[in-house]
């Protein structure tokens, strides 16, 4: 069954300059802060890491979802859960038999998750739903924010909801990149329920006021719809 809807932002499209200010303005109305490592490697942009997590962590009482956008992020499991990080989704694309790494984040008490890129197929991550918190479907190529959404990746977030359901299983399902206004709705009605948004939040002049303007869009795509008017 979904979820409540969940919103996570994204740092990437915060200042960096005053990254502790920025997320302190939209703490009160967020579920989620997302985290995005990158190693300049896995994809070509490099954005933050451990000290940014720490220094985030003395901060901030949010739950930190890292997103490890980096080639071998059993490397550094251990040190993300150190740093105050909560949880963790790693690429199929880096790793792709996730079973070593989901243990290592379990024994450092991390959540664990697995992530797909806009033109992996969704069954290359359905073996391993079992092993995870959550599941993360790409809607933009990992790397940078301010990304177009790609829309072709919402049949894979329906087979997502539907393995989930099918299964009984307790994992969450995320959708990141290029969510906004215009966009989340869709991601809703597909199954999405924790979504990813930097640009949509940070990008804004009211980042408090994009929030919620997401949060209602993707939740109204919940209520029956009435109609008749008798
Ligand atoms: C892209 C990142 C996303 C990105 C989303 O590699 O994984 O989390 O920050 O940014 P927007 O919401 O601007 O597409
Ligand atoms: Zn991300």
């Amino acid at each position: 069954m979904i979820r409540p809807v969940r919103i996570a932002a994204s740092i990437l499209a915060a200042d960096f300059a005053r990254l502790g200010e920025d997320v302190a303005r939209v703490e009160p109305f967020l579920d989620l802060l997302h985290v995005d490592v990158m190693d300049g490697h896995f994809v070509p942009n490099i954005s933050l890491g451990l000290p940014v997590i720490r220094s985030l962590r003395a901060v901030s009482n949010l739950p930190f979802d890292c997103h490890l956008m980096i080639t071998d992020p059993a490397d550094y499991v251990e040190a993300l859960s150190g740093a105050g990080a909560t949880g963790i989704t790693v690429h199929m694309e880096a790793v792709p038999d996730p079973t070593g790494v989901a243990r290592m984040a379990r024994e450092v008490g991390l959540e664990f998750g697995v992530v797909i890129n806009p033109a992996t197929p969704f069954e290359t991550m359905d073996p391993f739903l079992e092993l995870c918190d959550i599941v993360l479907v790409m809607s933009v190529e990992p790397g940078f924010g301010g990304q177009g959404f790609i829309s072709s990746v919402l049949a894979k977030v329906e087979a997502a909801r539907k393995a989930i359901d099918n299964r009984g299983l307790d994992v969450a399902l995320e959708i990141d990149g290029g969510i906004g206004p215009d966009t989340i709705g869709a991601a809703r009605s597909a199954g999405a329920d924790v979504f990813v948004a930097g640009t949509a939040i940070f990008g804004r002049p009211d980042p408090v006021a994009a929030i919620s303007e997401l949060r209602d869009i993707a939740s109204s795509r919940d209520r029956p719809v009435v109609g008749g008017g008798d």
